[in-house]
């Protein structure tokens, strides 16, 4: 018998990837020349290294953006459902946002001063998310360490907890993973040389017990966490895991800190309003001022008034958080014009449904085929996983990662003019998005699939 990846005959797997590889070879030798060129500059030819993690053998070079729609430097125009992994979820240059920004971009862009507009917007943020008080930082990673470090500040406490599988931006406090039930560094960090396990502690997500476990000694200042792990495939929160996870933070005096910088998808105001949690912090980067550079974290009246009995008690100096461009005046008009006339409950109306009609339509087309496969997702965002069952925790989801597959289907829908984000099998649907995009997606998957069991 064949061996087999995933359900499907490796040989076939290897053969398309393979095939597709060159496919695209032939198809992109404009991308592939600038990409030559590239290289005489830019570290490994590009700018961010991340933009070499798609299955393409040299980067696809873009060329315009709107809407769902991307057109590549040689022509090629692609249905995204990637839309720049969460940034652009609200689709790309949301008219709003970009009239907003072509207006601001001759009347300064960076003032180190307020503006009127961030009445309006903390306003939204509160009508959104139900937080009174705000900060602004550039990436969802900046605002997540400063949280963490606000937290310490607040309980006095060193420690931090966070679940296997979790990521958090690039926090050094948050790369540590479980092994053997020990907590180690993650795999592959580059100039790691303090240890990161000293303060910070790992357990397994849907563990209650462990959790408890970790905080019984009352030593860990905050648990951060996305609601449902989302960047080791998806792994959702089962019954009552949430709800444990808050009394285990109350119980003993440790923060809570919600991360909705992916799951924003839920709905309006996140998977926190949506499923009624209380955090003490809440952040959210990537798409919030509608793809520019721009993040937020908002907490409650209790923790705001800690923040500022700790800042006296720190006593004047650096707080060692802050950026010179955080809360610009750009970050603001764009931020302003997303959160009033694009992140609306109208446009999760068109998102949710869709995103369903996508995830169902995939889930059809693996069950047809009978393969051990299966649909994970959190409103506007849905993702196939290769394994027959749901992970309930980073390591289950790990182990049903299958590089080569993913490989083959990825780059067979990009040959095809549908992208999917490059990490893992991750879709988004945009207010933008059409019926007819998702019926292409699912049907060009269901062809690939019929191509890969051959
Ligand atoms: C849940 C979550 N939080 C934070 C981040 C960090 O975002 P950024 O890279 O924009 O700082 C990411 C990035 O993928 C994320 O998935």
């Amino acid at each position: 018998m064949a061996s087999l990846e995933a359900g499907l005959p490796i040989k076939q797997v290897d053969a398309m990837i393979k095939r597709e590889r060159d496919r695209y070879i032939q198809s992109n030798p404009v991308s592939r020349k600038l990409g030559e060129d590239a290289r005489k500059n830019w570290v490994k030819g590009v700018p961010h290294h991340w933009m070499l993690d798609w299955s393409t053998p040299f980067p696809l070079f873009v060329a315009d953006a709107k809407g769902t729609t991307l057109t590549d430097a040689d022509g090629h125009t692609y249905d995204d459902f990637c839309l720049g992994d969460t940034g652009s979820m609200f689709g790309h240059s949301p008219e709003p946002v970009a009239r907003a920004i072509a207006a601001q971009a001759s009347h300064g862009l960076t003032y180190m001063l307020p503006t009127e507009d961030i009445i309006a917007v903390g306003a939204a943020l509160e009508r959104m998310f139900g937080l009174p008080f705000w900060q602004v930082a550039t990436t969802a990673t900046d605002a997540n360490r400063f949280v963490l470090r606000w937290c310490r500040a607040i309980t006095k406490r060193q420690k931090i907890l966070v679940f296997h599988g979790c990521y958090h931006g690039a926090v050094d406090d948050t790369f540590v993973r479980l092994k053997d039930g020990r907590a180690i560094h993650r795999p592959g960090l580059i100039g790691q040389v303090y240890d990161l396990t000293a303060n910070t502690k790992v357990v397994e997500f849907n563990d209650v017990p462990a959790l408890q476990a970790a905080l019984k000694d009352r030593d860990v200042a905050c648990v951060i966490t996305e609601p449902a792990l989302t960047n080791i495939g998806m792994v959702l929160p089962q019954a009552g895991f949430l709800k444990a996870l808050q009394q285990a933070c109350r119980d003993t005096g440790t923060l809570l800190v919600i991360d909705e910088t992916h799951t924003i998808s839920t709905g309006y105001g996140g998977y926190t309003r949506t499923h009624g949690l209380k955090p003490d912090f809440l952040t959210l980067g990537k798409p919030v001022a509608g793809g520019l550079p721009c993040s937020v974290f908002g907490c409650t009246a209790e923790i705001a008034e800690r923040m500022r009995a700790a800042e006296q008690e720190a006593g004047p100096g650096y707080s060692g958080m802050g950026t010179t461009l955080s809360a610009n005046v750009l970050q603001f008009k764009a931020m302003r014009a997303n959160l009033e006339e694009v992140m609306t409950p109208a446009a999760y109306a068109h998102m949710l449904p869709l995103s369903e009609k996508l995830a169902r339509g995939i889930e059809a087309e693996i069950t047809q085929r009978g393969l051990p496969w299966h649909v994970s997702n959190v409103g506007a965002r849905a993702e196939f996983v290769c394994a027959p069952e749901r992970p309930r925790n980073g390591s289950e989801a790990q182990d049903a990662m299958h590089g080569p597959v993913e490989l083959a289907v990825h780059l067979y829908l990009l040959n095809r003019g549908l992208l999917i984000a490059p990490f893992h099998n991750m879709t988004l649907v945009s207010p933008a998005t059409t019926p007819a995009q998702v019926d292409r997606l699912v049907a060009t998957i269901g062809n690939c699939l019929d191509e890969l069991a051959a």
